[in-house]
């Protein structure tokens, strides 16, 4: 969804914008060529070096690592404001997916189930929630992915299995998602309980909440937010945060639906097959 997203910020020649989730650098790249200047964010230090390999040689672009919920004070420590537009491509990229150390992987069931995306900030890693959390505490951490029956499943094979000690690796959380019934025909029923604690680990859905309320005053007036999200709680927050906005006559919904990729697409990355993309455009 990359020409997509990138059209959906309606580059303006020598525009300012911000790639909030740089990734390596594809949709900052898009921007860049059609005339706009760019101000790169991603939380993750190994991105960053991907990142600054690929792009810092090119003029008009500049790399910061921080959270995007920090957005406002990135952009004004690096004079980035106002802008003419915002991207935020959530989650996390194919790199991380294919990284056999870093526990988003099922490749590599000997792998620690860590997940944190910034390790030198966070100090809680995904098997820490697994081990320390209350039953109700684990059934809502499941819950945002999985409908209650199977989040209640899949908490009481936590349970007894760290009755035996502690749970600390990818092979033995997919040992315990065995049998878990989510109701998606052909996915792993591995993929939607990893899922959620990524997202719990990484404090994804607050950090979303936070990032879209903060870039929205960063935004000049015709200014774009373009959000692609992979999974239903986030488009939910990116929805009413949209709705939100053009109730307030403070916006103009430019997607009325989300839109999805193309079957082409969808074909060459399996990712693309949950992302929705939506667009908003300031009016004051
Ligand atoms: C789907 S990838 C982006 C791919 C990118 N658009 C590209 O073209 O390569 C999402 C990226 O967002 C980063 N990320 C996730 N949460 C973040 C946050 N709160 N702040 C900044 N970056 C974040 C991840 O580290 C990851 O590199």
């Amino acid at each position: 969804m990359r020409d997509e997203a990138v059209a959906g910020l309606h580059i303006k020649k020598l525009g300012r914008y911000i790639d909030a989730t740089l990734g390596n650098g594809g949709h900052a790249l898009g921007i860049i060529k059609l005339g706009g200047h760019v101000l790169g964010i991603d939380i993750d230090p190994k991105m960053i070096e991907i990142s600054d390999t690929r792009l810092s040689k090119l003029n008009n672009f500049k790399l910061v690592r921080g959270n995007f919920k920090d957005i406002d004070r990135i952009a004004s420590e690096n004079e980035w404001t106002p802008v003419d537009g915002i991207l935020f491509d959530l989650g996390v990229s194919n790199i991380h997916l294919k990284d056999l150390e870093r526990g988003f992987s099922f490749e590599n069931p000997d792998a620690s189930l860590d997940m944190r995306l910034d390790p030198s900030e966070q100090g809680v890693k995904a098997y820490d929630l697994l081990n320390v959390l209350r039953e109700d505490q684990l059934t809502n951490m499941f819950e945002v992915t999985l409908d209650p029956g199977p989040a209640r499943w899949i908490t009481s094979r936590v349970i007894s299995a760290r009755e035996n000690g502690q749970i600390t690796k990818v092979g033995e959380m997919q040992e315990i998602c065995k049998g878990l019934k989510t109701g998606r025909h052909g996915l792993n029923e591995a993929t939607l309980p990893f899922l959620a604690l990524r997202i719990a680990v990484n404090s994804e859905l607050e950090n979303l909440k936070t990032g879209l309320t903060k870039s929205f005053g960063l935004l000049k007036s015709g200014g774009r937010i373009v959000v692609i999200s992979f999974h239903s709680k986030e488009d939910e927050i990116v929805k009413d945060f949209f709705k939100e906005k053009s109730l307030e006559g403070k916006a103009e919904l430019i997607t009325f639906k989300p839109v999805k990729a193309s079957d082409e697409e969808v074909e060459k990355n399996r990712r693309a097959r949950s992302a929705k993309m939506r667009v908003l455009q300031k009016i004051k």
